[in-house]
């Protein structure tokens, strides 16, 4: 099984802000002004234009090599392939992966705190539409904020024991559950692999590491990788 975790640096050279820039903010927002329960609770207009500006800018941007090198391979690798992405965006799906879970949710998804139906969603929230289940207007991004359990991870649980090949890509190993995944796979016998623009805060946890953009390390891993396993 070869999982791969994919963080925000994957996306910045499709035009998309990592969330701690040189200046520790996401897009001029301290993350926790606009990603916590708290946040939406005292200032809810602010949050939900925030997240109405990021899934509005998913329009303006476009998948890059670094995603269709891993819808490439998971092409090539079928069942024995899990994407799981920290990312909110939409990119990896763009460039042709399926297989790809959203740890911390999706901009294009929109949950009632109400009804706690999810459902897909291109508009604005801030104008408070309607939940198209319940009808209450209850609507919040369907992300996963700092203290929210993370989406899916009995299913990571599942692949992290069946893993053979780790590849964590564009993520500063700054957020658990996720920056405890390659020292589990590394315990359970793992190759692990970093491919970042920087050593990330994890890098003793891999045996193997590309630093330098996404764009460039991505797709020449695995085009090794998939030569080396037909070779
Ligand atoms: N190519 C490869 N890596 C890059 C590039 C690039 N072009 N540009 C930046 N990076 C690297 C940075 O060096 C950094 O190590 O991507 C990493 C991005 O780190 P973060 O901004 O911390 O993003 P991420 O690790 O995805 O954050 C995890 O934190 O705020 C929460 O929920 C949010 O999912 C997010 C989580």
């Amino acid at each position: 099984m070869v999982v791969v975790l994919t963080g925000a640096g994957i996306s910045a050279e499709s035009g998309l802000a990592t969330f701690r820039g040189p200046d520790g903010l996401w897009e001029g927002h301290r993350p926790e002004d606009v990603a916590t329960p708290e946040a939406f609770l005292s200032a809810p207009e602010l949050v939900q234009r925030f997240y109405d500006d990021r899934r509005a800018a998913l329009a303006t941007v476009e998948p890059n090599a670094a995603h269709r090198a891993l819808a490439r391979l998971e092409h090539a690798l079928g069942d024995a392939f899990l994407l799981v992405t920290q990312n909110i965006d939409d990119l990896h799906e763009r460039a042709g992966s399926r297989r790809v879970l959203h740890m911390h949710g999706r901009l294009k998804a929109a949950r009632c705190t109400e009804c706690g139906e999810s459902t897909h969603w291109d508009g604005t929230l801030v104008d408070e539409p309607p939940c198209p289940f319940c009808s209450q207007r209850a609507l919040r991004p369907d992300v996963v904020w700092f203290g929210e359990i993370p989406y899916g991870l009995s299913e990571i649980d599942v692949a992290l024991r069946r893993v053979r090949v780790f590849v964590s890509i564009g993520t500063s190993g700054n957020v658990y559950p996720a920056a405890g995944f390659a020292s589990f796979a590394r315990a359970v016998g793992a190759r692990t692999v970093e491919l970042n623009l920087e050593p990330s805060l994890g890098i003793d946890d891999f045996v193997e590491h590309q630093h330098g953009p996404a764009t460039q390390v991505v797709p020449a891993w695995v085009d090794g990788f998939l030569a080396e396993r037909e070779a």
